[in-house]
């Protein structure tokens, strides 16, 4: 997608040393377009947890190059203990993200065919670039796909503007290009559907306020901000036709864990026959869980809650505080969506029932009762 008229990923390995992974460090934004250089795996760890990179799809082509950077590092002798050990400290580093944990795992078991380190090192950085350049290729098909009910609903419109709502920011910078949610919206635009969309700030971390609406200012999509409690007024007055957000973990029974507030939205949608639909890319999937009551809900700091960043009247950044010295915060920072408040679900595969039997038809190859992958962890790092 754009940042000031040119096309950027936002991750991507330095053609002339691919030692080096460039991230865009979203902390800075929408303020600053600050482009950071990575080049060690403790380094990526540190983004990661850090929020430097986020989302679903680009923590997962984050890990992706953080297991490459640890596989340079790692001593010959003792190759698969330096990754097994690297392996488990990315998968603490944010414990919800299902994309996190595959696209480690892809990466170690791609490596294994590999008969010595060398090989191992090869093979680890072909397999990152494959999952950014799969990420960008699944969410532009999520966009084709997502499309066609945006286009539903403008017929039905009679041209006049699609009102879309989304929670966080599951747009391009969630991912590595496109985005899962905001794909479709690209694709329409692209179509010449006229449309809006009512990005909702996504306390504590204002994903929206500070990612979505900047990110869709950039691509001169027509946005407005409002905060987390109003999409349900809006809903009621008919000033929105659909739901699209992303998520974060997806069971194989259609649970949805998506970020802090999407619940609340969701029943808001049904309570007023608005249809609710959640892009993601096959790799969000939990292949070994039913229940999203399964899915370990990261709880960040509380600072989250009690402070607010952004820059004042001279530009100069301020963190203030919002709350008293001595109250105390939950900060918990995803919830479940249980599959039967979802429309649909898009993939990059197509539309699907949010329904275990019609998730296996569309990925017969893993939409078992075999569990893909067996690592789990849940502990910090
Ligand atoms: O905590 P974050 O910002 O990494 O949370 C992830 C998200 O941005 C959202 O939950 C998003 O809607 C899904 S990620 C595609």
């Amino acid at each position: 997608m754009h940042y000031n008229g040119s096309p950027y990923r936002t991750i991507w390995p330095d053609p002339q040393n691919p030692r080096q992974i460039s991230i865009i460090d979203q902390r800075a934004l929408p303020f600053t377009f600050l482009v950071e250089t990575i080049s060690t795996s403790a380094e990526m760890i540190s983004a990661i947890r850090d929020m430097h990179v986020r989302g679903a799809g680009l923590i997962g082509a984050a890990a992706g190059f953080g297991i490459y950077l640890a596989a340079l590092e790692a001593p010959d002798e003792a190759f698969d203990d330096y990754m097994q050990e690297a392996a488990r400290r990315f998968d603490a580093s944010r414990p919800t993200a299902r994309n996190l944990m595959w696209a480690v795992e892809r990466v170690l078991m791609a490596m294994a065919a590999a008969p010595d380190a060398a090989g191992k090192r090869d093979i680890a950085f072909r397999t990152a670039c494959a999952i950014a350049d799969e990420d960008a290729l699944f969410c532009a098909s999520i966009g084709r796909h997502g499309m066609e009910i945006i286009a539903a609903i403008s017929r039905k419109k009679k041209g006049a503007p699609v009102n879309i709502l989304t929670h966080c920011n599951a747009g391009w910078l969630a991912f590595v290009d496109h985005g899962s949610a905001t794909a479709p919206i690209y694709a329409a635009r692209d179509a010449g559907i006229p449309l809006h969309v009512w990005v909702d700030e996504t306390r504590p971390w204002n994903q929206g306020a500070r990612l979505t609406a900047w990110e869709l200012e950039q691509e001169k999509i027509a946005n407005t901000l409002i905060c987390d409690n109003t999409g349900g007024h809006l809903m009621q007055l008919g000033m929105v036709d659909m739901v699209i957000v992303g998520a974060d973990r997806v069971t194989r029974s259609g649970d949805v864990v998506n970020k802090i507030g999407t619940y609340l939205k969701a029943l808001a949608a049904r309570d007023n026959n608005i249809p609710f639909y959640v892009a993601l890319p096959s790799s969000t999937f939990d292949w070994r869980l039913d229940n999203g009551g399964e899915i370990p809900i990261e709880q960040r700091k509380e600072e989250e809650i009690t402070t607010l960043t952004g820059i004042d009247g001279e530009g100069v950044l301020r963190t203030v505080k919002l709350a008293g010295e001595n109250t105390r915060a939950a900060n918990y920072s995803f919830d479940v969506t249980p599959a039967r408040l979802v429309t649909m679900l898009i993939t990059e595969r197509g539309l699907v029932k949010a329904e275990r039997s019609a998730i296996r038809r569309l990925f017969p190859e893993v939409g078992g009762d075999a569990a893909q992958g067996s690592r789990t962890t849940h502990e910090n790092p």
